[in-house]
């Protein structure tokens, strides 16, 4: 038997290079050597934004990016969390086992508090947030979560669930991993991290000519001003894109940046010169969901009754286990 992740997102939309880089890649690279589970974390979304009027295309938008990037839903079930009603009733049970100053202390819910403004006033829901995901990731007995480096601390969160229940009642979970890549918080164009909300990103659906233009606007090292100043590239945003996009020239950009030999137009024109050809791979397939909307509706209420069971499954062995079976 393979081993299991399972992962997800919130659906807003269309996905960025951060989203790919940070978790989306790592998910096809691990397709085949595990069984992926990949969640609409539907109900996470309304922790942070209640406007559901564009939920139904934002969820197809996010689903083609991943499909066209290689998740392929026969082998990996994609489906949407408020459809399996299991997420809401384990989420239920796992509120018993966590207490609330220790989800007061979350880090990634703090800083999504701080940026919403919302610190002193948050919604019950939002503190719940990582248990929600606990809940996401137990009821698959999932082994591994690949995630962006933000995501860590739920993955914490999620191990000490399992452990808690365990030794309260019986042997139910497995005690997952988290997983990060290398780029797990990619900059964006202007150097905070990239994301829709900040109006910095490259999208998975950019076409060449918006990522040579948005790259042109990117942030590079303030001190470089002209052509034969000698630039920084570890402070660079558009040398991280070099090193995860263009690794072959990754050395020899380096030395001529720092020697001035190398200016931020023609180094940035290189970067969308090599960064375009390889979203260009997942345009036939966006294109051809994009014509055919019901076959992603389709795609994920399989993949939903699929993911049912499981979660069916998971939560007798939880009643069994807790006595009330
Ligand atoms: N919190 C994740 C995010 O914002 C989305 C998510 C919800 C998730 N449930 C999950 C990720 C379970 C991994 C596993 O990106």
């Amino acid at each position: 038997m393979k081993k299991r992740i399972l992962s997800g997102m919130r659906p807003t939309g269309r996905l960025h290079l951060g989203n790919y880089v940070g978790a989306l890649e790592n998910w096809v690279k691990l397709q085949g050597e595990y069984d992926n589970f990949h969640l609409i974390a539907d109900w996470h979304m309304l922790t942070t934004n209640l406007d559901t009027s564009g939920i139904q295309q934002n969820t197809r938008d996010m689903v083609i990016d991943w499909i066209a990037a290689g998740i392929d839903p026969e082998e990996s079930p994609i489906f949407v969390q408020s459809k399996i009603k299991e997420h809401a009733e384990l989420f239920l049970i796992f509120s018993m086992l966590v207490t609330v100053p220790r989800l007061e202390r979350n880090p990634t819910v703090k800083e999504q508090a701080r940026d919403l403004g919302v610190e002193a006033n948050m919604i019950f829901g939002h503190l719940g947030y990582p248990v929600l995901q606990a809940a996401d990731i137990l009821l698959y007995n999932a082994h591994l979560v690949p995630v962006g480096e933000d995501q860590l601390p739920h993955v914490e969160l999620t191990r000490e669930v399992a452990r808690k229940f365990n030794s309260t009642y019986d042997n139910v979970f497995i005690v997952p991993k988290g997983k990060v890549t290398e780029f797990s918080r990619l900059p964006g164009l202007d150097g905070n991290k990239m994301s829709k909300s900040l109006g910095n990103t490259i999208l998975l659906s950019d076409s060449s000519d918006e990522i040579q233009q948005k790259v042109m606007r990117a942030i590079t090292d303030p001190q470089k001003i002209r052509r034969g100043d000698p630039g920084r590239p570890e402070v660079c945003n558009v040398f991280t894109y070099h090193r995860k996009f263009n690794s072959a020239e990754t050395e020899t950009i380096e030395a001529d940046c720092k020697s001035g030999a190398l200016g931020c137009v023609d180094c940035k024109r290189n970067m969308a010169a090599k960064l375009a050809p390889q979203l260009e791979v997942f345009r036939e397939k966006r294109s051809y969901f994009s014509q055919h909307p019901g076959e992603i509706d389709d795609i994920i209420a399989d993949g939903t009754e699929r993911a049912r069971k499981v979660a069916q499954q998971t939560m007798a062995a939880v009643y069994t286990a807790m006595n009330m079976g």
